[in-house]
């Protein structure tokens, strides 16, 4: 198979220094087969460890962001090669990439497609959005976030509803309930995402990445524990030459020159 056949990688913005990765199986839906799975990790992989680019924007297609893992593909496994198999596993990729990751959602963003999304550090959504966990309609539940990220992102009422029935939401009520930070016209919201990785990637990209690490860490800590390791992460930045030249350059009324070190 071709290196890229599931998805479409290219670098955007003015100098070139966001990563526009598209999934690209239309056909389906962009259903999240094992091999676009792989695909998106080696492409998340590549431009994390690229110097030149400081963030990375996921999106789909107007029709769909995209609408769950394979159920074709799922048929026929049992719980004995789901497990050994570790099945679904490989997608906490996208959730350790170190740089921020956008999602643009236009269309259908169900089941696996909206944990996907939620795996990103951002999500902007278009008009025509729809967000949703329609597992329980084919007998299972979702496997990568679905009853953990959004009940953390919208709350326990609506998230149980959406979990228990499938009822979506649209984007709308994804902004109203903190789903996503932003909703634009669908054929503008991609070109949105790219001025805001834009603008993060002008950042210092050695800050950025512990900021990233100090807003995750609020998933995962108690607020005391949290807030003890944002503070020895600020301190950190004191040890770092970007945080000299940003406090300088404000001082001298100038621009900030990074050099991420
Ligand atoms: N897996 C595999 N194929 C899918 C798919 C999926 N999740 N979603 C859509 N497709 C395929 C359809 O089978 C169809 O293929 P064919 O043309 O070969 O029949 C093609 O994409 C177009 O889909 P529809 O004809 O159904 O398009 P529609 O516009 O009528 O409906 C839809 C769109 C409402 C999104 C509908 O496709 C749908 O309900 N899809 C399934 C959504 C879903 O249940 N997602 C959860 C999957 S489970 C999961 O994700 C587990 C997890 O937690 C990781």
């Amino acid at each position: 198979a071709k290196a890229h056949e599931m998805i479409h990688v290219e670098r955007v913005g003015l100098n070139g220094n966001v990563g526009l990765i598209k999934l690209n199986r239309p056909k389906a839906l962009n259903a999240l087969c094992g091999q676009l799975m792989s695909e998106l990790r080696v492409a998340l992989r590549e431009f994390d460890d690229d110097d030149k680019i400081g963030a990375i924007i996921l999106t789909g297609n107007e029709k769909a962001f995209a609408a769950g893992a394979d159920i074709k593909e799922m048929i026929n496994k049992d719980f004995a090669s789901t497990y050994s198999g570790r099945f679904l596993e490989e997608w906490t990729a996208v959730s350790d990439t170190r740089k921020p990751v956008i999602a643009v959602v236009n269309g259908y963003a169900l089941g696996g497609g909206c944990e996907l999304a939620m795996m990103c550090d951002i999500i902007y959504a278009g008009e025509n959005a729809f967000f949703g966990q329609p597992e329980i309609n084919i007998g299972t539940i979702p496997g990568a976030g679905g009853s953990q990220r959004l009940t953390r992102a919208v709350g326990k009422s609506l998230s149980m509803e959406m979990n228990l029935t499938g009822n979506r939401i649209d984007a709308k009520q994804a902004l109203t309930s903190g789903l996503v930070s932003k909703v634009y016209p669908t054929d503008e919201v991609v070109n949105k995402a790219i001025e805001l990785g834009e603008k993060i990637a002008a950042q210092s990209p050695l800050i950025v990445a512990m900021c990233k690490e100090a807003v995750n860490s609020a998933y995962e800590m108690t607020l005391r524990e949290g807030l003890h390791f944002e503070r020895r992460l600020f301190h950190n930045t004191f040890a770092t030459k970007d945080r000299k030249e940003g406090m300088s350059a404000f001082a001298e009324k100038r621009k900030p020159t990074w050099t991420s070190s």
